[in-house]
């Protein structure tokens, strides 16, 4: 496993995509850095984690035939790998909350951003971004929801073998991709999908609150979520939310 660890940057995620090619990284090179000036997290927002206590770090892999229309299966494949580990040695409920937010029990704690380059209609080098919160246990007012694996242990973890399993498990669940079994990896995603078919609150783009329930992912990732009139609207990221947990 080739890892590079930084002490400080701006993004894990950021230095892969400025370097990965300058530098000819290979693929499943493993960007770790203890502290990120501006680490960035789904839909332009602010991935903020105490210096030094958690995992923040990034994945190169390199693709030779993954078409941009299966990218979504990218995304199950890596929240899969980090719950798998997550479950084997954590006491906790975990769940992935679509798209691929990590919970354990209610709160969230991984948070994942994939970043793709593409060529014609193929992903290329997919970078993929891991907030982990590890050994953090004062988190700031405003975030609210989110927690960590020593809160949910009451002992200090060792980040480094952390690290390890969860990039192994990564390994794993990609080989799902590069054999195209892409419907075993729906059906592990959809086994562990927070709310799946539970009746939720939910708000839309437009701040409307209704009730429904999710019963499906579309080939491109949206949420398809059955009303009460039994209708079934499709979500993208931008345009959903829970209404509460
Ligand atoms: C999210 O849930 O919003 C995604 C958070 C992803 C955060 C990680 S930390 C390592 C990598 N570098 C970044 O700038 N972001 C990702």
């Amino acid at each position: 496993m080739n890892i590079i660890k930084l002490n400080a940057i701006d993004s894990t995620n950021s230095y892969i995509k400025e370097n990965a090619v300058k530098n000819n990284f290979e693929s499943f090179t493993v960007v770790l850095a203890e502290k990120q000036t501006s680490g960035r997290g789904q839909l332009g927002t602010v991935w903020e984690s105490e210096q030094g206590k958690n995992l923040t770090f990034s994945i190169l892999i390199k693709f030779l035939d993954f078409k941009i229309t299966q990218q979504f299966y990218l995304s199950m494949a890596v929240s899969l790998a980090v719950l798998v580990v997550l479950k084997k040695q954590f006491e906790a409920t975990f769940y992935i909350k679509w798209p691929n937010d990590i919970l354990a029990d209610k709160d969230k704690v991984a948070g994942i951003l994939i970043e793709n380059s593409i060529v014609g209609n193929f992903i290329k080098n997919s970078v993929i971004g891991i907030g982990l919160n590890v050994n953090q246990t004062n988190f700031s007012k405003e975030i609210e929801h989110v927690t960590s694996l020593k809160n949910i242990s009451s002992v200090e973890i060792d980040k480094e073998k952390l690290l390890i399993d969860v990039v192994n498990s990564i390994e794993y669940f990609v080989e799902f991709i590069y054999r195209k079994e892409f419907l075993k990896l729906k059906e592990m995603y959809m086994n562990t999908l927070y709310k799946y078919k539970i009746p939720a609150m939910f708000v839309d783009k437009n701040n409307t609150v209704f009730m429904g329930k999710i019963v499906n992912i579309s080939v491109e990732g949206q949420l398809v979520i059955e009303l009460e009139n039994e209708k079934t609207r499709k979500f993208n990221l931008k345009e959903i939310k829970f209404a509460s947990r």
